[in-house]
């Protein structure tokens, strides 16, 4: 008798890599985290994890979302749709950075803490900075009863289910359904939307996840397009807006996997000086899916394929202006623009993973890294 298999093996459910399997599951996360939280008639935000009265909810003059590293993209993301659908301000910060400069909280201030793991020892530190000044904290978490979700507030859990892979993927995208989840409930408490502005995006939310499916189900071109680029050593992302945010996840997924040098660049600073270090055939990943700023983002790839980048965009289906301009474009489904987040990422997820495939990196492991940094 000779075992052929190892438990390690079995968990990864015929995956190569548990962040590929991950990236598939994540259909199903999504799901899972809607689950329940959307009134039957898809008109309400059903968030019954936050204990706030209406009046609280009413009272809260700011908001600060403060995490580290993923956690922190997503809660970038959260800036642009809290400030958008609730017009509270929001700022988001680096929980290294938050904790250490004296934050500017008090008690009209909801802090959002948003952490997989629930124990990275700065995200912690900063949520017990923000309790200690007065804030009431939320905690987006992934892990129940971790410390995170133990001294919080209130707790809103993300259902991605256990996270191997030191890159970040199910988590990052469960966590986005959830400040989206939190902003929409934070509207509909203030009336800051209207009600059928609400069952809107909710009717989309509902929908995502099989959007989520089709972009998987597509991935064949990213594939090639990782096989053809996997040999550079710098490579550049750019959007504007949400985009922008999205922009930042997809270049750290690449940093931290392939090793290859990625800068994420709000499209519209470009020309401030990033333009500089655009050479030939250099890979420029380009997301165009926001269609108020679709028009900007054209001109700005226009500017980089003046220098001879290899351009791939990411835009919505429909928007078929972009491949006049980029050489290669990956559609992603059509959804309420606020949403697009969720499923932007996906592409940038599997470019990132074939591309440290095909560099032979450590794809679960990559070096120096952590899945969790509960020291600081
Ligand atoms: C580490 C991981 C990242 C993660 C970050 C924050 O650096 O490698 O993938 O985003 O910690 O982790 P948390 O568990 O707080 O979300």
């Amino acid at each position: 008798f000779e075992v052929t298999w190892d438990a390690e093996e079995a968990e990864k459910g015929g995956y190569d890599h548990f962040m590929l399997k991950e990236i598939h599951e994540q259909p199903r996360a999504i799901r899972d985290t809607l689950k329940g939280r959307i009134s039957h008639a898809g008109d309400k935000v059903i968030l019954d994890e936050i204990k706030m009265t209406t009046k609280e909810i009413q009272n809260i003059k700011r908001i600060v979302i403060t995490a580290c590293g993923t956690a922190y993209h997503a809660g970038l993301v959260g800036k642009y749709i809290i400030e958008q659908l609730v017009r509270i301000p929001v700022e988001v910060d680096i929980a290294s950075e938050f904790r250490y400069r004296d934050p500017l909280i008090d008690e009209e201030t909801l802090v959002v803490v948003v952490s997989q793991s629930g124990e990275t020892a700065d995200t912690l530190a900063a949520l017990r900075e923000a309790r200690r000044r007065g804030a009431r904290v939320v905690a987006i978490t992934n892990v129940i009863a971790s410390s995170v979700a133990r001294e919080a507030d209130d707790i809103i859990y993300t259902w991605a289910g256990p996270e191997i892979s030191v890159a970040s993927t199910k988590a990052y995208t469960t966590q986005l359904v959830a400040i989206y989840l939190l902003a929409l409930y934070l509207a509909q408490e203030r009336n800051t939307l209207a009600a059928g502005n609400i069952k809107e995006i909710l009717n989309e939310l509902k929908a995502i996840y099989s959007k989520a499916q089709e972009v998987l189900d597509g991935e064949q071109p990213i594939k090639d397009f990782a096989e053809k680029y996997c040999k550079h050593e710098d490579a550049f992302f750019i959007g504007r807006g949400l985009d922008y945010a999205v922009a930042l996840e997809g270049s750290l997924k690449l940093k931290e996997i392939s090793y290859i040098h990625a800068e994420a660049y709000a499209a519209g600073e470009l020309k401030h000086g990033t333009l500089a270090l655009i050479v030939e055939n250099i890979p420029v990943i380009a997301l165009a899916t926001q269609q108020s700023l679709f028009e900007k983002m054209v001109s700005n790839i226009k500017e980089v394929k003046a220098r001879d980048a290899s351009v791939i965009a990411l835009a919505m289906e429909g928007h078929t202006e972009v491949e006049k301009v980029a050489d290669q474009v990956i559609y992603i489904p059509k959804t309420h623009q606020v949403l697009a987040p969720i499923i932007t990422v996906i592409p940038l997820q599997l470019l990132a993973y074939y591309i440290s495939v095909y560099r032979g990196c450590d794809v679960d492991k990559p070096r120096n890294l952590a899945k969790s940094v509960t020291v600081e």
